[in-house]
């Protein structure tokens, strides 16, 4: 890590219940102060309950996804116009879960990414590979091409955006890359930005997949490492503190 502020985002996915997130959110609250910036990313129907439990905390919140759509016929879906309403401060675009079960492809995710920069709204941008793709040598081809749509789509306004590299074989597995495979995606991401903007070495590129208290500090000494996209471990209150202790 260089000078740049590392991000812990958490990925709460279709998990939690009225009850269950108060008691989590009152948890990592009595974690602060961080040092690292501190979000947790969380099904709609609890952005207003989580908005208003982290007003006036050093803590953020985002969505988990929106609509590449500004508004119209599109039953379901969130606008990130609505997110922006609540205040919302990151969204999650391209999460491996979306690509895989809902057929969101690079340029859908790009789309997404364009929306929510447009109303205020940063988003967590995630590439990773398959553990086929790893395999079959894939790896480098298939993050540059998840990136370069949204390089492509954004311009040079890609330089706001947050990058999370998440290998899909490491998601809720309990492999982890280890810090040095990462670290090379990482760095091969850095490069990819470098030529689409001049803010790449101050964005953040975060590693996700299954990130824990016990491995994170190794993760994030990485050079190109910036903190973590954090899905199983952000339900623990004390596990995810421990991981935003480990960034700071
Ligand atoms: P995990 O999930 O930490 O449970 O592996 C990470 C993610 O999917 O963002």
């Amino acid at each position: 890590m260089t000078d740049r502020t590392p991000l812990v985002a958490g990925n709460w996915k279709m998990h939690g219940s009225r009850a269950a997130n108060a008691e989590l959110l009152a948890g990592i609250l009595a974690g602060q102060p961080f040092k690292c910036d501190v979000a947790v990313c969380v099904p709609s129907p609890y952005l207003g309950d989580v908005a208003q439990a982290l007003a006036g905390s050093g803590v953020a919140w985002g969505a988990q996804d929106c609509s590449a759509h500004e508004h119209g016929a599109y039953t379901g879906e969130v606008s990130a116009g609505m997110l922006a309403e609540f205040g919302c401060r990151y969204v999650i675009v391209g999460h491996s879960e979306r690509r895989a079960y809902h057929a969101e492809g690079d340029q859908a995710v790009a789309d997404k990414a364009k929306i929510a920069l447009a109303r205020g709204i940063t988003p967590i941008v995630c590439v990773g590979e398959t553990l086929a793709e790893r395999e079959s040598g894939q790896t480098e081809a298939v993050v540059k091409r998840q990136l370069s749509a949204v390089i492509h789509t954004l311009g040079p306004c890609v330089g706001e955006i947050v990058v999370a590299y998440e290998p899909v074989w490491a998601i809720g597995t309990g492999k982890t890359a280890t810090p040095e495979q990462a670290q090379e995606v990482h760095a091969l991401l850095r490069v990819q930005l470098r030529a689409a903007t001049q803010r790449a070495d101050a964005m953040r590129v975060l590693y996700g997949g299954s990130v824990k208290p016990d491995n994170a500090a190794t993760l994030f000494a990485q050079p190109d490492i910036d903190g973590g996209l954090i899905g199983g471990a952000s339900l623990k209150a004390s596990d995810f503190v421990a991981i935003c202790r480990a960034a700071g």
